[in-house]
């Protein structure tokens, strides 16, 4: 054994009695990183896939700057594909190998090569651990399979988490959301928390402890934050009326921004959550949630960053021409607006209006054309749904009739479980499950259509509305 492979023989050793004693998942996690880092003489993190399953967050980190931690949360296509490929991935030079998806940031941190390993549970992927050295590393065998054992470890532990009763079986769901099955201190952090779940809003729940005084080399007064929120990278405190309290967390978290100048952090009243959550688009219209709906889907951010992206690819496909979109009303509304604003090609924009004769959507009438010709133009045809795919289907043929020279279909989410016209769809947002959404234009009996998110509705609600379609069908 060479002396690299007992150090590691030693620290897989000792992470195992210390993961025995882990009072918490992220006292778990904490030791993996630091185990690793320590004995791979580099820096390390563990990131966990959100609910998403396309974004990694960061769950625990050892050396690592906290601005590259910071710098929000990693897209699965477009980082590391460890997590994807279920296979180890050495980065050599992270600054310009285009795997690594900040490699500007790498130079600015120092971060010559990276090598990530996979974290699986049931053999599905759950996240990674990744390994960051300062200087320019190939990464042998007994690297891989080191950061491998760890990664195991690390699944281990989320599989035996600390909070869970012996018996009881691992819960379904996103991994990051079974790390963070936390007790609470305070039952006014659980209901934050479920506000948070609702709006699939990113959370970690006592993410770090900042120390404040210091006696010498001892630390004698920490600061813990109740959570983070990677999507605003703030900080929050929640507080409750009690001015004793109130006056001395106002005193920490004053002498906290001293001491640490670039955290952002908020103390929080209950009163005050709405005003957080505007931050994310939901703010005043949070009422959706007594309305019947039943979690948020897609939220405003996720929508907007997803239309740039669309209009991006759309702008450049169609660079030197000038396409004519048209939206069939009312759903695409919303979409439609905020798609050509991000465009920057000249467009012009179309409306189209339909009805379904007896209500049965695969026998169509226009009731409003459009009023240009499309002959030799370039057509998009903008959709909020494709759900049976028979509305589209009528749409193209009826628009092919007028001899456009191209014709392309751009729909924000293609919902294929109930597809029953084969359509082709050359740009689309999201594939949406089999669930009945509502918002951002989607409307269910008129209602619903100004969420700024998009939102399933609860069976409760919906069912009417499957029966009506059912009832429909059999017309
Ligand atoms: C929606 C949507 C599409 C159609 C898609 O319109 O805007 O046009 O349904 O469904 P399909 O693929 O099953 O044909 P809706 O009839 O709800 O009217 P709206 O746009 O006024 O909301």
């Amino acid at each position: 054994m060479t002396t690299k492979e007992q150090t590691y023989y030693r620290a897989v050793r000792q992470t195992v009695s210390a993961l025995a004693g882990a009072a918490s998942l992220k006292e778990a996690f904490d030791v993996i990183v630091r185990r690793t880092s320590r004995a791979m003489k580099a820096r390390a993190s563990l990131m966990l896939l959100d609910f998403t399953g396309k974004k990694l967050a960061h769950v625990a980190y050892w050396g690592l700057p906290r601005a590259y931690v910071q710098k929000g949360m990693v897209d699965v296509d477009r980082s590391l594909a460890e997590v994807v490929t279920g296979a180890p991935v050495a980065i050599v030079d992270a600054a310009s190998d285009a795997r690594a998806q900040y490699p500007s940031l790498a130079g600015k941190f120092g971060i010559a090569s990276i090598l990530g390993v996979p974290v699986q549970l049931n053999g599905a992927a759950a996240g990674c651990i990744r390994i960051y050295t300062r200087q320019r590393q190939e990464f042998d065998h007994s690297d891989i399979d080191f950061a491998l054992t760890m990664a195991r470890l690390a699944a281990m532990a989320i599989e035996l988490k600390p909070q869970r009763h012996a018996g009881e079986p691992v819960p379904a769901g996103p991994p990051l959301r079974q790390a963070r099955s936390v007790t609470f201190a305070h039952p006014s952090e659980e209901e934050f928390v479920r506000i948070l779940d609702f709006y699939n809003i990113e959370w970690v729940y006592e993410p770090r402890s900042f120390p404040l005084k210091w006696e010498g080399d001892r630390i004698v007064e920490m600061f813990t934050p109740d959570f983070y929120l990677p999507g605003l990278d703030l900080y929050v405190e929640l507080t409750t009326l009690r001015q004793k309290l109130v006056t001395e967390k106002n005193r920490k978290l004053r002498r906290l921004r001293e001491l640490y100048p670039d955290i952002k952090i908020t103390l929080l009243y209950r009163k005050d959550f709405e005003r957080l959550l505007a931050k994310y688009g939901v703010g005043a219209l949070s009422q959706a949630r007594g309305r019947g709906v039943q979690g948020v889907l897609y939220s405003s951010a996720e929508i907007q960053s997803r239309v740039r992206e669309l209009a991006g690819a759309i702008s450049q496909d169609y660079a030197g021409r000038h396409p004519v979109m048209v939206g069939v009303l009312r759903g695409v509304f919303c979409f439609l607006a905020d798609l050509v604003r991000q465009m920057s090609i000249p467009v012009e924009i179309e409306f189209m209006a339909i009805s379904y004769y007896g209500g049965n959507s695969s026998a169509v009438k226009i009731t409003k054309d459009v009023d240009v010709s499309l002959a030799g133009r370039d057509v998009i045809m903008v959709e909020d749904i494709v759900d049976t795919g028979l509305t589209l289907n009528y749409m193209l043929n009826y628009l092919q009739a007028k001899d456009p020279s191209s014709l392309k279909v751009c729909t924000l989410l293609d919902k294929r479980a109930r597809r029953i016209a084969s359509v082709p769809l050359d740009y689309t947002g999201f594939k949406a499950p089999d669930e009945f959404v509502v918002g951002y234009g989607l409307d269910y009996r008129g209602e619903y259509r100004n969420l700024p998110f998009i939102g399933v509705l609860g069976p409760e609600t919906s069912a009417g509305q499957e029966r009506s379609q059912e009832e429909v069908a059999s017309q």
